[in-house]
């Protein structure tokens, strides 16, 4: 199987993070699937942002969780990127599960509870998949162990994906991701290596890597049988895929 490309944030070398103009970019640029960042806003509305915070990405201060959509929605999240965008929004998840139902990508949402452990997270983004019947091409993923607990009784007929980013021991991870019930596990790329890649396939879970940037990370990726990367340029790694596969014995 070819390694997927998911655009990290959307195509977020390119263009600001987790906006409609990233997403747009890395369908047009090929990617195979976006990933994205969901957070709860004070009104209980899954909204698209990396940080607990609005400070870096936005022309305003403080915590997603203390203001509502219609806050949010005032503000510009596309300048700090380049004036270029500063018509950018932040956008609810809504908005991107709209845009994204008839194109043909994969989604992966990352929970980010790892640092607000938000009430009914795993539920309110599981439902809005749900109504789009996005399930299906759908991956939901987790640095929280405990939210991983969550999602086994809820989303039982969705990829749910541990995120490791380096701080258990390389033989412990996939003992650790299997009891905590995952069918995947997200791998920082300090992480990866053949035995890795090829225990986790024998258990038969997924392994994706993140963030891949750099063109010879990518081409490691694809000659270890990667399930997917998450990178900022899919642009780059389309092409890199393509020149791996055109190289590879017939
Ligand atoms: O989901 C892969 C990757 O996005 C996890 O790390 O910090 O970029 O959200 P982060
Ligand atoms: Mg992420």
């Amino acid at each position: 199987m070819p390694t997927n490309i998911f655009a990290h944030r959307g195509a977020s070398g390119h263009a600001p993070e987790n906006t409609m103009a990233a997403f747009e970019l890395a369908y047009r640029q090929g990617a195979d699937g976006i990933e994205t960042d969901v957070h709860l806003t004070k009104d209980n509305v899954p909204v698209l942002m990396h940080d607990e915070r609005i400070n870096r990405t936005t022309n305003s201060t403080g915590y997603i969780k203390d203001y509502t959509l219609t806050q949010l929605k005032q503000l510009d999240a596309g300048s700090w990127f380049s004036p270029a965008f500063s018509d950018s929004k932040i956008l609810s998840l809504d908005e991107m599960l709209t845009w994204i139902h008839d194109k043909a990508l994969y989604l992966n949402i990352e929970l980010k509870n790892n640092k607000i452990d938000y009430t009914n997270l795993e539920t309110i983004v599981y439902n809005r998949i749900a109504s789009y019947g996005l399930l299906h091409r759908t991956i939901l993923s987790t640095f929280n162990p405990n939210s991983m607990t969550r999602l086994n009784e809820i989303a039982t007929d969705t990829p749910r994906a541990l995120l490791l980013s380096g701080r258990h021991k390389h033989t412990q991870l996939v003992a650790y991701a299997m009891d905590l019930g995952a069918s995947a596990i997200h791998i920082k790329y300090q992480l990866l290596s053949r035995q890795l890649v090829d225990q986790v396939h024998q258990t038969h879970m997924a392994v994706r890597v993140f963030t891949v940037n750099k063109p010879a990370h990518m081409l490691r990726c694809f000659s270890m049988g990667c399930d997917a990367i998450f990178t900022d340029f899919p642009e780059a790694a389309v092409q890199s895929r393509r020149q791996f596969d055109s190289q590879k014995p017939k």
